[in-house]
């Protein structure tokens, strides 16, 4: 473990929506013993707005503001952190993303995300109900920009998330 001043690693997980951020990210706070944050969650607490109330009350540059702001108050912290899929759009972020903590790009096709996310109401980028071709554009743009941040890449598609976090554990023995 080189990136943190601390031995305990502090991952951040980057991806898509619906790659299992969430999810795998819960998994392996419990695993490390260190809490997650969730940073839609974070985000969420701090406007006592949902994501969606935030993008239709507020706006996404207002979103991505928040958004930028919650990842410079959480970073560093000793905690594994899962951000939001859009996370990696703004250069200060990648910036941060890059300089402090081992980062985990749950990589994950649009048609394997699209089935799991399909209708889930949310989601303000998936809202028109095209979430295949909605998928495929976001992929287009940020897929070099997850590259450009991750340490480590985990082929997500048809791995069980037991086999993901597995994997993740490996990387991060070998940091
Ligand atoms: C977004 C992804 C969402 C949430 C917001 C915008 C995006 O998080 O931050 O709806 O730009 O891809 P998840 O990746 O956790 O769904």
């Amino acid at each position: 473990m080189t990136k943190n001043n601390v031995n305990q690693p502090s991952p951040v997980l980057v991806g898509l929506m619906g790659s299992g951020k969430s999810s795998i990210g819960r998994k392996l706070a419990k695993h490390l013993g260190i809490p997650l944050i969730d940073l839609d969650e974070y985000i969420v607490q701090k406007a006592s707005k949902s994501i969606p109330e935030i993008f239709a009350d507020l706006g996404e540059k207002a979103f991505r503001d928040m958004e930028s702001a919650a990842l410079r108050e959480v970073i560093g912290q000793q905690a594994v952190i899962a951000t939001g899929g859009g996370a990696v759009m703004r250069e200060e972020n990648r910036v941060l993303l890059k300089s402090h903590s081992p980062v985990i790009w749950l990589k994950a096709s649009p048609e394997f995300l699209a089935k799991r996310i399909d209708g889930d109401s949310n989601r303000p980028l998936i809202a028109t109900g095209e979430t295949l071709q909605q998928l495929k554009h976001l992929a287009e743009i940020r897929y070099p920009l997850y590259r450009e941040c991750a340490d480590y890449v985990l082929p997500r598609d048809d791995m069980k998330k037991r086999e993901a976090l597995d994997s993740i554990l490996q990387f991060l023995q070998k940091i």
